[in-house]
């Protein structure tokens, strides 16, 4: 079926009536233009540009041309909160060889960094936005050299399927004790360089994330509700507990999987990839006690299944999931789980696909209550300034929006540097032809 992006509200209505949803509308998006309070930090709009990797650093881990080009072009566009890319804290947790990585050595890059970020901000927009550093492991998508070297939780016959991978690459309960120490000492690296707080991040299926659907793991990491979400609960206390008050200690956590018991998050046995949110509701509760002051809320895994974690036109012909249910799916999941911790700041995720309609369908679900601000992620890589133009301008413009074709990820997934193939195709269009096109 030909499903492209909404460029008006009538095909808004056609593809909500296509995958039979109703979603949230509003022509008035003043609400994206308000301030709101984390601790004591004044986040000046309600636009978040979500962690978008560009697999683009040095090998050490630091900033290189594209990266730097990349945060430019987004503290230009006036986020209030810019969610900084996915960054290791240790060589054996990499995803890719180009992947940040935040250590004593590369510290003084990112403090440059940071500090760029903000002063372009301040010079171009007049405010400095909130930048916080997603710190992480990356567990079996781990490939520090280039090549696969998966540290996993347990065996996924989903994932795996009749190649199980050896069991020396199941990590030790030891082994996770290191690891919480190191993303401790990440968010303490973070708070010294200079970012406003530190995402443990636990989504996507990355390594604490895939730990909350061991089930079947013995020990202290597995089993229990208390077991499988040990490892990011400690951690979150081990950074509040170390760095300062006003630093803020947030997770980018998902609160479903879309994978059948027992290898998801967010089902039930029996009941196939229903999404049941009573455990992401008390994973959210159990983090604001400990002091997280905001949650961003995502889905799913962008390997396995896209559709859910990132809806794009070829969802429905690829995985039989038309791209509006998975926002549907994505923004009422968000709802349902901020109804656990009403007194934070939540964030959306996956809101691209909504085209030029993204603006008027968050603006409405904040209205409602269901969250409080707009986490943009493929549409900044199209459309940098997109959060000037909602918050200032005269909205979302067709001519500049992401439209979901899916070929960042592509060039991402064959091992390149993803940006917009479509936007910004001087730089990106290349590579897409080379490392996609190329081998096909
Ligand atoms: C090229 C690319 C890189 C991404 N990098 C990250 C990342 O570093 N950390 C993360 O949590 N999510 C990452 N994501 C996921 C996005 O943040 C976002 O959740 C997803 O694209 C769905 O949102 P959207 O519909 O607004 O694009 C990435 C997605 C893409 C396409």
């Amino acid at each position: 079926m030909n499903i492209n992006v909404p460029q008006s509200k009538a095909d808004l209505d056609r593809l909500c009536e296509e995958a039979k949803v109703t979603i949230p509308y509003s022509e008035d998006t003043s609400v994206l233009a308000t301030p709101i309070k984390v601790k004591n930090k004044t986040l000046h709009n309600r636009i978040v540009y979500q962690a978008m990797e560009g697999c683009d650093g040095t090998k050490d881990g630091i900033p290189d041309e594209l990266t730097l080009r990349r945060y430019t072009r987004f503290a230009k566009g006036a986020p209030a909160l810019i969610w900084f890319e996915a960054t290791a804290v240790m060589q054996e947790g990499r995803a890719n060889p180009r992947q940040m990585y935040l250590n004593e050595k590369t510290a003084d890059a990112f403090a440059r960094t940071v500090e760029m970020i903000k002063e372009t901000s301040v010079k171009e927009n007049g405010f400095e936005p909130v930048v916080i550093c997603q710190l992480t492991h990356s567990g079996r998508y781990s490939k520090p050299e280039g090549v696969p070297a998966p540290r996993i939780a347990y065996n996924n016959p989903i994932f795996e399927g009749n190649n199980p991978i050896e069991q020396s690459a199941i990590l030790s309960d030891d082994e996770l004790d290191n690891i919480c120490e190191a993303l401790i000492g990440g968010a303490v690296l973070a708070e010294k360089v200079g970012f406003d707080g530190a995402d443990i991040k636990c989504c996507h299926r990355y390594l604490l994330c895939e730990l909350l659907s061991a089930y079947n793991r013995p020990g202290r990491y597995g089993g229990s509700f208390e077991n499988r979400t040990r490892l990011v609960r400690t951690a979150a206390e081990g950074a509040v507990a170390a760095c300062s008050d006003e630093f803020i200690v947030t997770s980018r956590m998902n609160i479903y999987d879309g994978f059948e018991y027992p290898y998801g998050f967010g089902v039930h046995e029996g009941d196939g990839i229903t999404p049941h949110y009573e455990e992401a509701k008390e994973l959210a509760k159990a983090l604001v006690k400990i002091g997280m002051p905001m949650l961003d809320f995502t889905m799913g895994n962008p390997y396995f299944n896209p559709n859910v974690n990132r809806p794009f036109v070829g969802s429905l012909d690829k995985f039989g999931d038309h791209p509006m249910f998975g926002v549907e799916r994505m923004l009422k999941g968000i709802g349902e789980v901020k109804k656990a911790v009403p007194d934070i700041p939540v964030i959306s995720s996956g809101i691209s696909f909504l085209g030029t309609e993204g603006a008027k369908v968050n603006a409405a679900c904040i209205e409602a209550g269901m969250f409080d601000l707009a986490g943009f992620g493929r549409q900044t890589l199209a459309y940098p300034d997109c959060a000037k133009d909602i918050t200032i301008g005269s909205g979302l413009d067709k001519k500049k929006i992401c439209i979901a074709c899916g070929k960042c990820s592509e060039v991402m997934r064959a091992g390149g540097t993803p940006g917009c193939v479509i936007r910004d195709g001087e730089i990106y269009a290349k590579l897409y032809k080379e490392l996609v096109l190329g081998k096909k």
